[in-house]
């Protein structure tokens, strides 16, 4: 039997879990790291920090996994995306803490770029929206920051990467700088169309060429893992951004298949196939993968900051809750929310209102409110938001949406997703295995090292757990989805 180890390094925490030749996790080893919100708004990680935890949790479920590094055929690796790391190639040390894709430390000089009237330009070369969300006014930003960034930049002393990059430039023992094509589109650097680095926005951008690393395909060999971390060497031969890496793990590789991900925020993202399909509806336009010498694949993307994130805020800051799948029984001690919206924008509005002056709001609050509507309204506003994604979706890519395939920590609640299915009014299919991320980076890492042949011998160990049905008419949810944007028109321009 051979293994295929994933490295699922994301926001709050590094997953290392290993597959054998079914597709079936045999061990799981998992870290948590320290989040650093130096200012409001700002987020950082440790780039050694979350090194140090990979390196921890991969060696942890070899061992788990009763196996040795020799009978693993290939490393894939996926990651919370467009977090970046900007670090000294002599030393292979961080020069400052890696900027989150949270973090809205930019958003000012993105505004500036806006008025400057770039947002068509970047828009049509790397197919996103105008937003410090991306990498490349982080980078902008640190180099600015960094002691004589910008000359060390000049002198090649510098290597700016995302965790992807940083990751394998450790596991290779500092020999290789690359990237895969899903991360750097998502750097706004990268034009979609080429999938090469784009010299007008590296310039709009002030990023030296030599700082970055190589793009190379989804799938495909990226180098070797040095033999001192596991005692033999492993090939690393998948990787892939954590979004597009499930989309991958829920195969959704024909196009129109639509899969959505409940972490912190939720990710819904459209296979379009070999077009990459421009967005009239405020989504975005994304690399969804390059497997070994095929073409670059795309999808529509349309994300929300704040997921099961708003449940964490029940557990965390009303404190009503004590663990986070606590919310479903509270949530069913009542038949509906009572006229209560809870509209999560505690961050700003993602896709597809992308409006950062929003703030989360309560609305139809009176003397009978209780703890289980408020729960109740949590888990609906999750929904609803999905709502606008899918709807967005739907008119960009002019087809019908029939399903909806969910994964992600809070796919597990059977409310949510019937929710969900009630709210858009088709099905939501949940496959067994919710850790599609990771599997999905697996999947791409067997294909790299041929211990698949093709999607299809993939498809044939797909299994589903549960399919939710709809049981709401259209003129329920038409009334349903008027009552949440007319809230969620009043959470806009809140901060001004
Ligand atoms: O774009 C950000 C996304 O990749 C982060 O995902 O799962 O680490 O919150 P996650």
């Amino acid at each position: 039997m051979k293994y295929i180890l994933s490295l699922d390094q994301g926001t709050t925490s590094s997953r290392a879990i290993v597959y054998d030749q079914n597709c079936k996790a045999v061990a799981v080893a998992q870290q948590e790291f320290t989040q650093h919100f130096p200012q409001s708004g700002w987020v950082e990680h440790d780039a050694n920090e979350i090194w140090d935890s990979v390196v921890k949790t991969s060696r942890e479920a070899i061992k788990k996994a009763g196996i040795e590094a020799k009978d693993i055929a290939g490393l894939g690796i996926t990651n919370q995306r467009e977090t970046v790391v900007l670090w000294d190639r002599k030393t292979g040390e961080p020069v400052a803490r890696a900027i989150v894709w949270q973090d809205r430390r930019t958003s000012d000089y993105m505004s500036a770029l806006r008025e400057a009237g770039k947002e068509p330009l970047i828009q049509q070369k790397s197919g996103l929206l105008l937003d410090s969300y991306f990498s490349a006014s982080k980078l902008h930003w640190l180099l600015r920051q960094v002691p004589n960034g910008h000359a060390r930049a000049d002198a090649g002393e510098l290597a700016a990467g995302t965790i992807d990059s940083w990751l394998i430039y450790k596991l290779t023992g500092g020999k290789t700088h690359v990237t895969d094509v899903t991360n750097a589109c998502r750097t706004m650097l990268m034009n979609i169309r080429t999938g090469e680095w784009d010299p007008e926005l590296m310039q709009l951008f002030a990023v030296n060429p030599s700082l970055l690393p190589k793009i190379l395909p989804s799938s495909g060999l990226f180098g070797v893992c040095d033999a001192s971390l596991y005692g033999h060497e492993i090939p690393i031969t998948g990787v892939a951004g954590d979004q597009q890496a499930a989309l991958f793990g829920q195969l959704c590789a024909k196009p129109g298949l639509v899969k959505c991900t409940y972490g912190t925020g939720c990710f819904m993202l459209q296979f379009t196939g070999t077009d990459p399909m421009a967005s009239h509806n405020r989504l975005l336009t994304t690399v969804a993968w390059k497997i070994g010498d095929g073409p670059l694949e795309y999808a529509l993307e349309g994300s929300v900051f704040v997921g099961g994130a708003a449940i964490q805020w029940l557990r965390d800051g009303l404190k009503i809750i004590r663990t986070a799948p606590e919310v479903n029984e509270l949530a069913e001690q009542v038949a509906d929310t009572g006229g209560v919206y809870l509209v999560p924008a505690f961050t700003g509005l993602g896709a597809p209102y992308w409006d950062s002056t929003a703030r989360g709001a309560l609305l139809g609050i009176t003397r009978g409110t209780t703890a289980a509507h408020l729960a109740r309204a949590t888990l609906e506003g999750i929904a609803f938001e999905v709502t606008d994604l899918l709807s967005a979706m739907e008119k960009d890519s002019g087809r019908k949406i029939t399903t909806l395939r969910v994964d992600g920590g809070a796919s597990a609640s059977n409310l949510l997703m019937q929710m969900q299915a009630d709210s858009i009014g088709v099905k939501v299919e949940r496959p067994k295995n919710v850790e599609t991320t990771a599997l999905g980076a697996a999947m791409m890492a067997g294909l790299g090292c041929k211990l698949w042949k093709d999607v299809d011998e993939l498809n044939a160990i797909r299994e589903v757990d549960r399919l939710f049905t709809p049981m709401t008419d259209a003129r329920q949810r038409k009334a349903r989805l008027s009552t949440w944007r007319k809230a969620v028109k009043r959470a806009r321009g809140w901060e001004t």
